[in-house]
């Protein structure tokens, strides 16, 4: 399967952090994060190695799902600022060399959209078609919602209730059921044609791309994938020819597909493909418990084989064709703090910055901000979600800094403990979680090997045992990580090496007796090397 170009050359080096609007920092004094809040942070992103952001949504929204509900494609909230101020955003980021990505809620609006409330109504008109409509209220369609409204029929929605799925129509309609459109239908294509005006918008006002919303959601009755995949291509081939540079970016997890459907990043995250919750677990696969079994365990009790298989899987099938994305959190699990302590986001950092393909760093996730545990849903979290969109902490003022508004006015509540990291502490800090992310995101760097374009290469991987280690290499240059995340001291021979210099490490030392290499691991530990002269590997 042949993408329709490569991926734009500014994602060979590019690194992401994602900004959960909302809670990054509140210029006005309303509780609420905002753009300029996101401008007046820019050095700072930048100073952690960051190249490019990925902007949760900040449309227009009666804020049911915190924005994943969008009630008007085309203009900023005003809690979040004006279109002029996501300008603005843009052409700062842009001074800096930086990027901007938005989040394009490409499979449905909010219900309160003029165009939802047009679809709504019992009498024919433009929107009748642009959601998924039974024919009858008495129509009984597995997740349809009924008596709803006037209109005689039940609508499909797309997640929650009251975000009804724009209709992408049916890539094989039933014909038992009239009411599944197919795709080439008039109203199906306008859906279209309205989708590609409004990536339009925002990149003609400075965007760079977006990060699509559940982009395997939108053509239904698509088994084997070709609706979606022309759906996509279709997209891809227009910003190909008017915006070669603008890049696409799935919630998908399915590397292998999202690629092949013309996008250049797609995160591996918390469900379809295993690698990442076999690698770290993030609550969802056991249905919202919590998993077990994951590789970053101090008891050990992962299995890294099973990462690596599904890992490989997709790497080998997108390698040159787009990028992998193992990002550090994200808004829908909880934070990989929970449970851990500082120490293991050290080593799970150090594994994470030297992995193929494009980090994503999730706000905050740089200074070991905590999951925070017990606290009430805000505009459609629920369990797993509201203790990881918590307010970023800058410094030791009032509410860390984020905001200056009463406690009891902001977002959600700010992590209040003594102890809580913050950016000015971690900042003075030579040793701190800050200052590693930077001095591994500097490494990736300085080390194309470790880049997003090395390949990727197990060197020591053996079935439910520790450590791992692998190989990154580019043009012949090499570079080894190991990584234990478990409470043993560990040591394994690993083929010869001519040379090796340490890059990073924490409790971890590779020594050559004669032929053999030695990998000593002291418990929680990594190391990073540049290596010469290796042969061979011990599978
Ligand atoms: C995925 C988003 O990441 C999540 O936050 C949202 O609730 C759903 N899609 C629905 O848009
Ligand atoms: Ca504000």
């Amino acid at each position: 399967m042949k993408n329709t170009h490569p991926p734009p050359a500014w994602l060979k080096d590019a690194v992401f952090y994602q900004i959960y609007p909302q809670s990054f920092y509140d210029t006005n004094g309303d509780g609420i994060g905002d753009l300029p809040g996101i401008i007046a942070k820019l050095d700072y992103i930048q100073s952690l190695g960051v190249t490019a952001l990925w902007l949760n949504p900040i449309f227009t929204s009666p804020f049911g799902d915190a924005g994943y509900d969008i009630s008007d494609f085309y203009q900023v909230a005003p809690r979040y600022g004006t279109n002029r101020d996501l300008q603005r955003l843009c052409a700062e980021a842009h001074r800096r060399g930086m990027r901007v990505c938005l989040d394009l809620v490409a499979g449905h609006s909010s219900n309160q959209h003029p165009w939802f409330l047009a679809s709504a109504k019992p009498e024919k008109n433009k929107y009748s078609d642009w959601y998924v409509w039974t024919d009858s209220a008495w129509t009984s369609e597995t997740g349809a919602v009924r008596g709803c409204s006037e209109r005689d029929g039940g609508y499909l929605p797309n997640f929650f209730c009251f975000q009804p799925a724009l209709n992408y129509g049916h890539a094989k309609p039933d014909p038992k059921k009239k009411w599944q459109l197919p795709v080439t239908h008039p109203a199906v294509q306008a859906v279209r044609r309205e989708l590609k005006n409004i990536m339009k918008f925002w990149l003609d006002l400075g965007a760079d791309g977006f990060r699509v919303d559940m982009a395997s959601s939108l053509v239904r009755g698509d088994a084997d994938g070709a609706g979606l995949r022309e759906l996509w291509r279709f997209y891809r081939q227009w910003l190909d020819r008017d915006y070669p540079e603008a890049v696409l970016i799935s919630e998908w997890s399915n590397p292998r597909r999202a690629i092949g459907s013309g996008f250049d990043i797609d995160f591996m995250i918390h469900f379809n493909e295993p690698a990442y919750y076999k690698l770290l677990g993030t609550a969802w696969e056991a249905g919202g418990g919590v998993a077990t079994q994951v590789f970053f365990d101090r008891q050990g009790r992962g299995d890294v084989a099973e990462f690596l298989s599904s890992y490989l899987r997709n790497f080998r099938a997108t390698r040159g064709r787009g990028y992998i994305s193992l990002p550090t959190g994200n808004h829908d699990f909880p934070r990989h703090s929970r449970g851990r302590a500082e120490r293991d986001l050290r080593v799970i950092y150090a594994m994470l910055f030297t992995m193929p393909g494009v980090p994503f760093i999730y706000y905050g996730d740089e200074i070991g901000m905590k999951y925070l545990e017990n606290l009430t849903s805000k505009e459609g979290s629920y369990q797993n979600r509201t203790g990881t969109r918590t307010p970023m902490q800058w410094d030791s003022a009032r509410n860390a800094g984020f905001s200056t508004a009463p406690p009891a006015k902001l977002y959600l509540p700010v992590d209040g403990r003594a102890a809580a990291p913050t950016v000015a502490r971690q900042e003075r800090d030579p040793q701190s979680l800050l200052n590693l992310t930077r001095r591994l995101l500097v490494l990736r760097r300085r080390h194309p090997a470790l880049g997003n374009t090395g390949d990727f290469r197990p060197v020591y991987a053996k079935k439910k045992s520790y450590p791992l280690v692998y190989e990154r290499r580019l043009n012949g240059a090499r570079c080894w990580v190991a990584v234990n995340p478990t409470n043993r001291p560990l040591q394994v021979t690993l083929p010869a090496v001519a040379g090796a210099e340490k890059l990073e490490a924490l409790d971890a030392d590779l020594t050559k007796r004669g032929t053999k290499t030695t990998l000593t691991m002291k418990p929680v530990s990594f190391g990073i090397w540049s290596v010469a002269g290796t042969r061979g590997s011990a599978h």
